[in-house]
């Protein structure tokens, strides 16, 4: 598949890269600098090279929005029509110094993303762990036990594309319904950051949904960091 990365930072440059690794045509794209685009094409050793926003986007199948809130607007208006594309996005809507979500409980980030582009299969996946523990469980993909990921969509062929992609980067991909979930996974990805980047255990931090019994009863959760060693739920 041929995946534009709008927006090639922490997010977008780890997920373009493990994209490629695992067999995509990747342009990466929208950063301050070619040199860093050109590089991080280099160094993704898959099939993979730099390009203009446009080119990242006309090229794909899907694109991979990993941008700044603040960046939407020029990110867009440079990728051009992205009719018809899946866009999946890891982007949280906050405001400027990254304090605080600047929109929540009625809208969220993702469906204000797919109000701009009505015709685009937007899908909100990505954004619940921090890019740190992205290359960790990638490596550990082979494992029988992978962290969950939880996704959200309006679209069905847009959320097979993410799930796919998900799955690729070794994740096991979680349903959590319509794109209006992302009220509340985009919260939820405060609580991830607070636990990864506040407390002791460091961001390598990533999360798995268990049944804990048999039949109907509630799921629990267990977090992970992940190590030198691989990925360990307890
Ligand atoms: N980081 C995480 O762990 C994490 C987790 C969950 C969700 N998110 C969300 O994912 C999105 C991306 O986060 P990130 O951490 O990857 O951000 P980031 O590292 O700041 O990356 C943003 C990208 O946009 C580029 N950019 C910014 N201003 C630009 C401009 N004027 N012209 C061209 N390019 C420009 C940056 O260029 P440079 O490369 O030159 O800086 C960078 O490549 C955000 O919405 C964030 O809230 C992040």
């Amino acid at each position: 598949m041929r995946v534009g990365i709008l927006g090639s930072g922490l997010m977008g440059a780890k997920l373009g890269t493990i994209f490629a690794r695992a067999g995509h045509e990747v342009v990466f794209s929208y950063a301050r600098s070619e040199k860093k685009l050109e590089k991080l094409a280099l160094d993704a050793k898959g099939k993979a090279r730099a390009g203009t926003p446009r080119e990242a986007a006309q090229d794909a199948d899907t694109v991979l929005l990993a941008v700044h809130w603040l960046r939407f607007d020029d990110v867009l208006k440079q990728a051009g029509d992205l009719s018809g594309k899946v866009v999946v996005t890891c982007s949280m809507p906050m405001n400027e110094d990254n304090t605080e979500l600047v929109v929540a409980h009625t809208s969220s980030g993702a469906e204000e993303l797919a109000k701009r582009i009505p015709k685009a299969r937007v899908v909100a996946a990505f954004g619940t762990v921090p890019s740190e523990v992205f290359f960790d469980v990638y490596e550990a993909r082979r494992k029988a036990r992978r962290p969950s990921l939880l996704y959200c969509g309006d679209d069905r062929r847009g959320k097979e594309v993410a799930a796919g992609l998900i799955r690729d980067v070794g994740f096991d991909p979680v349903d959590a319904g319509p794109l209006r979930i992302a009220r509340y996974t985009e919260p939820f990805t405060m609580l991830i950051a607070q636990l990864a980047y506040e407390s002791e255990g460091g961001p390598e931090l990533a999360y798995r949904f268990e049944a804990s019994r048999e039949g109907p009863q509630p799921d629990e959760v267990k977090t992970c960091r992940s190590s030198p060693n691989g990925i360990a739920f307890t």
